[in-house]
């Protein structure tokens, strides 16, 4: 390895929770039809229970619940949560128990992310909020109530992003950096989910202080812009406070767009769902509602604004999240309908 930040990256305690790196290659025929020249970083395939971004985030964030003694992991999520099937299999995987608090939504079926949860032996509680996003208090309240029984909990926020957690994707920017020199590959621009900036952030962070100018383009997934600059901002204070980097280079060239969103988080919309069919029927990979279906459908609108003209070349980061598919499917074969698709079911 290079820089001195993957110098200092090294000295932080880290749990293996999946091997890397992860795939990183073409997409020849979506790239053919769109007329650009389209890559993807298959985040998606951490082996750990049906994969995703979060194994990455948790191998930092449980080290630091391991040295501090915790028993007990307790977080937060809606009912889907791709983060709640995730922190409990790592947990699991660590031999610690599991306490999850979830919104109630369209979405609490036994199905998905929800049924795999169930399954690894989460201690599961249901409560109403108006936004899954603000479950932080009674989580927090779940932690005093284990301490008060003498157990030792470890709180980790919606989404798992904490300064900890985002050493995970300082890491996966040192992978693609090396991948794109091992492949000798330049990109005009890095797609990434944007929920609360932990991806984002690090990756951006990672790539220009390793001299990498790609513009980085986040697809807000829930907040507005000036909502998820404020996130960024705090995060790249906690990267910088973590990693002390030598340099301070310009945090520049990039973009969050939060045009994509629909009515609310998780809201599946058509360019969402068209946008799914688009990859799962060009390249055989599967996208979500929820996240990795929303960064393409603004990638897919960014090209057909002409943003990136003939043969721009662009990665797109596949942070997982396809469990939750099965959650849709009501919507999904609504959709499939309306394109005209006959389903005999
Ligand atoms: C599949 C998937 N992608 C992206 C994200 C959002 O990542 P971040 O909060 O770091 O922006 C999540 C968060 O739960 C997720 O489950």
């Amino acid at each position: 390895m290079h820089s001195s930040i993957a110098e200092t990256l090294a000295s932080y305690p880290q749990e293996s929770l999946t091997r890397k790196p992860t795939p990183l290659h073409p997409l020849p025929h979506l790239s053919q039809e769109l007329n650009i020249d389209l890559y993807i970083k298959r985040d998606d395939l951490t082996d750990l229970a049906m994969g995703g971004d979060k194994p990455r985030k948790l191998e930092y964030e449980l080290a630091q619940a391991l040295k501090n003694g915790a028993d007990t992991i307790v977080t937060c999520g809606s009912s889907q949560s791709n983060h709640a099937r995730l922190t409990t299999a790592a947990a699991k995987q660590l031999g610690l128990d599991c306490s999850l608090i979830l919104s109630r939504d369209e979405h609490q079926s036994l199905q998905g992310n929800l049924l795999t949860v169930y399954l690894m032996g989460a201690d599961v509680e249901f409560v109403d909020v108006e936004d899954h996003w603000d479950l932080e208090e009674l989580a927090l309240k779940r932690c005093e109530e284990l301490s008060a029984q003498g157990r030792k909990p470890h709180y980790i926020p919606v989404s798992g992003t904490t300064p900890h957690s985002c050493l995970g994707y300082v890491s996966c920017g040192l992978e693609i950096v090396e991948q794109m020199q091992a492949k000798d590959l330049e990109f005009d621009a890095i797609y990434t989910p944007f929920g609360t900036g932990g991806i984002f952030s690090s990756l951006l962070f990672t790539l220009r202080h390793e001299n990498i100018g790609a513009k980085i383009q986040g697809i807000s997934v829930n907040r507005d812009q000036k909502t998820c600059e404020e996130y960024l901002q705090k995060w790249l204070l906690s990267l910088t406070e973590l990693l002390s980097p030598p340099s301070s280079p310009p945090i520049n060239n990039y973009s969050i767009d939060d045009a994509f969103i629909g009515k609310e988080y998780g809201d599946p919309t058509e360019a969402a769902l068209d946008a799914i069919i688009k990859m799962a029927s060009s390249e055989g990979i599967l996208l979500d509602p929820v996240y990795s279906g929303k960064v393409f459908s603004g990638l897919l609108s960014h090209i057909e604004e002409g943003l990136w003209p003939k043969g721009s070349r662009i990665l797109m980061l596949h942070s997982g999240g396809a469990p939750a598919l099965f959650a849709y499917h009501q919507q999904i074969k609504e959709h499939l309908t309306k394109r005209g698709l006959h389903l005999f079911v």
